[in-house]
């Protein structure tokens, strides 16, 4: 069996063919903009900020240092980073989705580039970490993401990607499930009255249901030419993905 390149399948629920995935997942994001941090904030019970900054604090994020925030979309992670860095230059965010960086603009101070985790608008050993905050699930191809990634990372430079992960018990997968198709789109509908922020909880939980196996996840990181890559989980749900840009020939 051949390991699958997309992080999961086409969801014909919202599109057809692979080529209509790219279009339809910013169109729901610009579309969505204004409601996302609502969104992470009820999903998270309001302690996704913290959340973020203690993943950037455990990595080894230090002032003095640089960061790309890969799919900023509002800038929550690049904010986190920023206050860590104490210098919101040192954080570049990233993102496809020209309504998410419109948000963006409103409380990020750093440079906010538009582009896509594909192809990466920067030269190469540029930065000393990088981030990609639950948003591999919208990559088109994981290996030409991660190879992007170690690219513009200086040799040594360390590389963290938070995600939502299916949790392994059926009782608990139920209940997650049910909360992102019903208990989230039903307050989202009442607090926004807005579709698209309605559809976007009941789309984040259809591409965690379908994502590759962690493994498949680890085993692209690697075969990347990344080191040292590692992933914690907490509650059965977080997942953190670290990984380095080695020294030497691979790091070159
Ligand atoms: C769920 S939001 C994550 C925002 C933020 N990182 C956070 O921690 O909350 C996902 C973001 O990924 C972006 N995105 C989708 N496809 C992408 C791609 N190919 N490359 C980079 N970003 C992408 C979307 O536009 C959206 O802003």
């Amino acid at each position: 069996m051949t390991t699958p390149r997309a992080p999961h399948p086409v969801l014909d629920r919202y599109y057809r063919r692979d080529e209509e995935r790219r279009p339809f997942v910013i169109g729901l994001f610009d579309a969505s903009a204004l409601y996302y941090d609502r969104l992470c904030g009820v999903m998270s019970l309001g302690s996704g900020q913290w959340y973020r900054r203690w993943t950037l604090d455990r990595l080894g994020l230090r002032p003095g240092m640089t960061l790309l925030d890969v799919a900023t979309g509002t800038g929550l992670v690049a904010r986190a980073a920023a206050r860590i860095l104490r210098d919101p230059r040192a954080v570049v965010g990233l993102d496809p989705s020209a309504g998410m960086l419109r948000e963006a603009r409103k409380t990020v101070a750093g440079p906010l580039v538009q582009g896509q985790v594909e192809d990466l608008p920067f030269a190469d050993a540029h930065f000393d970490v990088l981030t990609i905050g639950y948003a591999l699930r919208h990559a088109a191809d994981l290996e030409v993401a991660f190879r992007e990634c170690r690219r513009v990372l200086k040799p040594g430079g360390r590389m963290l990607v938070l995600e939502i992960s299916r949790p392994a018990s059926a009782g608990r997968r139920r209940l997650i499930r049910s909360y992102f198709m019903y208990v989230l789109p039903a307050i989202m509908a009442l607090t926004t009255r807005n579709r698209h922020a309605t559809m976007l909880s009941r789309y984040y939980w259809d591409t965690i249901a379908t994502c590759v196996a962690p493994e498949i996840i680890k085993d692209a990181l690697a075969r990347s030419g990344f080191v040292d890559v590692g992933r914690r989980v907490f509650g059965g749900l977080l997942s953190e993905y670290t990984a380095t840009r080695p020294e030497g020939v691979w790091g070159s």
